[in-house]
């Protein structure tokens, strides 16, 4: 297969670093399609650490084209101090091996504030729990058409122009909040020094892809958080403010939906959330907080604690079918090393009546209680394992049982955060 997208199917925070990283070895071009630097990727080579949050997880390979999609938006602040530090491990980065696509829209200070004043003055039930890092109302800007691209900053007048529409909307909103409002002559300045540091990476990516797919070359679309956190199909308001689904990869870069060969959705084998919104399988108990202390389960990108809970096969059917998940990558079944029984949420008990799915509607979802079913664990540990024969047999059971509940294959498992602990089943790139 030439071009596979990654997406998260659950709520973000599946592995999807390790295993983009993985599949990159045999990419050519590592593409991001939405969201921004709200996104962390942890990725471990030979015991090194990186950690990205706007570049793509590609940048850290040699040889590889790495991509910034318009369907992204950018911190172009973030960008530069995050190319500074992966530098200073010595990744190589350029305008020969990063592009950024002249239609992605920037974040400015302003979202950020904006992001976190929204957040400060919410009250409990209303605060959507985001990391602050201004996506939102940027994407808000984007659709209103008064977002600053990066091809604007090569322009002074357009430039100009460009902050003035924003602001006839930012500063009476500012003024509402009881923030100060901004300062024109500031903020074109600041604009102006860092679009130096930019423009060299601007590129027409659209361009760029389509010749690469003409000559055969694999592109890697890299997702970032989860399909529950998609605008449109995640547990809205909680969500982020991007189409995170696979339908996105094209449009987040200007590449047609017939190019994309294969989608492997990444799921934890059990599951967490950061920040507020429904979670039926939620653990408030000893199971959740040994979740949470054996995963990690921190936010790269806030440090923020992460919400525990067992897996929840009906939620992971209904994102596989809407990101047409061709097969799975199954991450950190280690962390269910040694538990006793293991539950998994099969369907939900919504007023006495039995749903395969979440339903949409908010009430709704609140009186859903899932239905579980309870399967042996295992006391050995498959941390590290490399092939099925490493596996116990109830661990194989458990992964079995995943398969057939959501009914998509496991394609890889992944058995810790070392690139090369995993166990792979259907390479997505084989031809
Ligand atoms: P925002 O994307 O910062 O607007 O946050 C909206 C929601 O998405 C919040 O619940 C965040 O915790 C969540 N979120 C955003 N990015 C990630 C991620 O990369 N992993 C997990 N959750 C995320």
């Amino acid at each position: 297969m030439a071009n596979v997208v990654v997406v998260g199917a659950q709520w973000g925070d599946e592995g999807k670093g390790k295993i983009v990283d993985w599949l990159s070895e045999r990419a050519d071009v590592i593409a991001r399609f939405q969201g921004g630097h709200n996104a962390g990727h942890t990725l471990v080579i030979d015991g090194k650490v990186y950690k990205l949050h706007a570049l793509p997880s590609g940048v850290v390979r040699g040889g590889k084209l790495s991509v910034i999609g318009n369907g992204v938006v950018l911190d172009p602040w973030h960008l530069i101090k995050e190319i500074e530090t992966i530098r200073a491990q010595g990744v190589e980065i350029t305008p020969e091996n990063l592009m950024i696509a002249e239609n992605t829209p920037l974040i400015l200070p302003l979202h950020g504030e904006l992001d976190r004043a929204r957040e400060e003055a919410a009250s409990a039930g209303t605060k959507i729990g985001t990391t602050g890092r201004g996506i939102g109302p940027c994407y808000e800007d984007k659709v209103g058409r008064r977002a600053i691209r990066v091809a604007d900053l090569a322009d002074k007048a357009t430039l100009e122009a460009r902050v003035d529409r924003a602001l006839q909307h930012h500063n009476p909103l500012r003024k509402g909040l009881g923030i100060e409002e901004v300062d024109r002559a500031g903020l074109i300045d600041l604009l102006a020094e860092i679009a130096k540091e930019i423009l060299p990476y601007a590129a027409p990516v659209w361009k760029v892809l389509n010749e690469k797919r003409k000559a055969g070359k694999r592109i890697l679309f890299e997702g970032a958080q989860g399909s529950l956190l998609d605008i449109d199909f995640g547990t809205y308001p909680y969500v982020t403010s991007s189409n995170v689904i696979a339908g996105q990869a094209a449009t987040g870069v200007g590449i047609g939906p017939g190019s994309i060969d294969y989608v492997l959705g990444i799921v934890k084998a059990y599951t967490t959330r950061v920040g507020e919104g429904p979670f039926p399988t939620e653990l408030l108990d000893d199971d959740g907080e040994r979740l949470g202390t054996r995963g990690h389960e921190f936010g790269t990108t806030t440090g923020r604690k992460r919400r525990c809970g067992w897996f929840d096969a009906a939620l992971v059917r209904q994102t596989c079918a809407i990101s047409g998940i061709n097969g799975i990558s199954l991450t950190k079944l280690d962390v269910l090393d040694g538990f006793e029984t293991l539950k998994i949420c099969v369907a939900y008990d919504l007023d006495g009546q039995r749903l395969d799915y979440l339903p949409t509607a908010a009430d709704e979802q609140a009186r859903c209680t899932p239905i579980y079913e309870e399967m042996p664990g295992w006391q050995e540990s498959t941390e590290g394992a490399r092939s099925w024969a490493d596996l116990p047999a109830n661990a194989i059971k458990y992964v079995k049982r995943v398969e057939e509940l959501i009914e998509c294959p496991v394609a890889l498992l992944s058995t810790s955060p070392e690139r090369d602990d995993t166990i792979l089943v259907t390479d997505p790139f084989a031809d």
